[in-house]
């Protein structure tokens, strides 16, 4: 691996801990106006200095994220169709590697659909993707089974997602957690790190599900909804961050989450009169 590309890789997934905790934020390409997330910035802005990484779309980014603010971003590269549209497995790459470049990105994003109408084609899209990142020495990111595909989850078809990412020269793959997930990343020859899915009824919850996917050998998160749709998302990411870079058990991050949020409640009442 040359030294740009492992220079991006360590602002993602850092060094010290051999972990990261990225924020996705890039719902909005497929979802629209995802609750909570409706006015990009507002979500964005307090997260920030809590995210190793940030990954969205160059139209969330441009308009909605301060150039000043040194964030890595792994940008995301791939769309094409809607929630409301025929088919989700349908994309292509949106964003050329120039534009990339020129937004200064630390890594790119893409989905994959294995098992779905359009797999060869998001697969193909992922082979072209790898060829230009190597040449750039920027990483990519394999974004595993959302819509319809997610139904299947479970080990055997994660596994098959993750494996086929890796093989295609994926330098890290996002999934989802599932059972046995350790089958999912022993059996994937690169870094996984989990989407958090559908925002859960507790925080305790999605620090649980942080926590094993950990266990299970992950390492780290991309994580949305759990975060910024909490009531309290300051103190749930700082709480997800415990479990990530300090090893802190559920208990002890769902405890730091509960001693923090009263503090974002006061702050919030505080900015509201
Ligand atoms: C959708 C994505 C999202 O970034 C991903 O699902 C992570 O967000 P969440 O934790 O809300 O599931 O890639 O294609």
């Amino acid at each position: 691996m040359g030294w740009g590309m492992k220079n991006r890789l360590a602002r993602i997934i850092k060094p010290d801990t051999g972990r990261g905790v990225m924020l996705a934020v890039d719902h909005g390409y497929f979802l629209g106006p995802t609750e909570r997330l409706e006015v990009p910035r507002k979500t964005i802005q307090p997260l920030l200095p809590y995210a190793d990484s940030l990954m969205l779309t160059r139209g969330v980014l441009r308009t909605s994220v301060d150039a000043n603010f040194p964030v890595p971003v792994v940008l995301r590269v791939s769309g094409g169709s809607s929630i409301i549209g025929k088919d989700l497995s349908n994309e292509k790459i949106t964003t050329s590697i120039k534009e990339a470049i020129r937004l200064n990105v630390t890594a790119l994003a893409l989905s994959i659909f294995v098992g779905a109408q359009y797999e060869h084609e998001s697969l193909i899209n992922l082979a072209k993707l790898v060829d230009e990142g190597e040449e750039h020495g920027i990483p990519v990111l394999a974004v595993t089974a959302v819509g319809k595909e997610l139904e299947k989850r479970d080990a055997r078809y994660l596994s098959l997602a993750c494996r086929i990412a890796a093989e295609f020269g994926a330098h890290l793959v996002k999934t989802y957690y599932c059972e046995n997930f350790e089958k999912v990343v022993s059996s994937c020859p690169v870094p996984v790190i989990i989407a958090g899915g559908p925002k859960l009824e507790n925080e305790i919850d999605a620090l649980q599900l942080t926590y094993d996917a950990l266990q299970a050998g992950a390492v780290g998160v991309d994580m949305g909804r759990n975060i910024w749709q909490s009531d309290f998302p300051v103190s749930m990411i700082k709480a997800v961050r415990a479990i990530v870079h300090e090893n802190a058990s559920v208990r002890e991050a769902h405890e730091l989450f509960s001693q923090l949020k009263n503090t974002e409640q006061s702050t919030k009442t505080a900015t509201s009169v």
